[in-house]
């Protein structure tokens, strides 16, 4: 119970990892406010938590509005008096062939996880500030470090994401916050079932081959579960990383230690 009430805020949480992140946090005995732009599946994640109910707030965001993000961010401080853990997890992924690329996959890719991210943090940022305690956890990924074909744009989006926390890290530690991000490998969750069945249908293969080709990648030769990304997200919020800022925590099954 090592994150029992403390008031954890968490975007995209209605699938994938958002959801098992929130899932295990209200097991710890969080007080945990989700959110995501699908108001279907936040129900959802709302029902599967089971245990400290009374502890789960959910309300529909999209990250790329910064007025809605910054009422929702404002409700919480006005709740509680503090937020502890902010965890910036909502994401998109588009791929394709740079020359095929629509402009429309390029902006939403740019608007979600780059953008997004910016504006949950800026709505963050001055309550940790005056609250001088807390922690920010972002969502990289293995794409951040490595290359992967046919996604030139979301690579590129989450090696920002990346650069930002490392930034924002010098900027937060004289606030004695810490900012750090995960990097998953492949993980099973909605967003990576879209993706290859995408990349399949492009490359005129099956799932399945691309799948093994992902599940390749790693040493391990498996996809993680989101619950394994959630529980690294939980590590990093707690007293356990204390003299982990600026930093990455690569949750890929050795992808990048290939
Ligand atoms: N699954 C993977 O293999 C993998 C690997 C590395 C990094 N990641 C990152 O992890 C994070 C979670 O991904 P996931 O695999 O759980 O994906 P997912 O698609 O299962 O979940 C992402 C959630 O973000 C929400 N979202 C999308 N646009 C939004 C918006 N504008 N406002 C609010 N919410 C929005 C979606 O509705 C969805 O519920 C993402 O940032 C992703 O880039 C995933």
């Amino acid at each position: 119970m090592r994150v029992k009430d403390k008031v954890v805020v968490i975007t995209g949480a209605a699938s994938g990892i958002g959801r098992a992140t929130a899932i295990l946090f209200a097991r710890e005995g969080a007080i945990i406010h989700i959110s995501d732009i699908d108001e279907a599946g936040l129900r959802e994640t709302r029902d599967l938590i089971k245990k400290g109910k009374d502890n789960v707030f959910a309300r529909r965001l999209d990250v790329t509005k910064f007025d809605d993000v910054k009422k929702a961010i404002d409700d919480v401080y006005k709740k509680h008096g503090r937020i502890d853990v902010l965890i910036v997890n909502a994401g998109v992924v588009r791929v394709g062939q740079i020359e095929d690329f629509p402009e429309e996959d390029y902006d939403l890719l740019i608007n979600v996880n780059l953008k997004g991210t910016f504006f949950t943090c800026k709505a963050a940022v001055p309550y940790f500030k005056k609250q001088k305690s807390g922690t920010i956890i972002t969502l990289a990924s293995v794409a951040a470090h490595i290359g992967q074909n046919n996604h030139a744009n979301y690579c590129s989006t989450k090696a920002g994401v990346l650069g930002f926390t490392k930034a924002l890290a010098l900027d937060m530690a004289p606030y004695n916050v810490r900012v750090n991000s995960v990097s998953p490998g492949a993980t099973d969750t909605p967003m990576l079932r879209s993706d290859v069945t995408k990349e399949a249908k492009q490359r005129g293969i099956s799932f399945e081959d691309v799948k093994k080709e992902f599940e390749g990648q790693g040493v391990m030769g498996r996809w993680a579960q989101a619950e394994e990304i959630a529980k690294g997200i939980l590590f990093l919020a707690t007293d356990d990383a204390s003299y982990m800022t600026g930093a990455d925590l690569r949750l890929d099954g050795g992808w990048t230690a290939r």
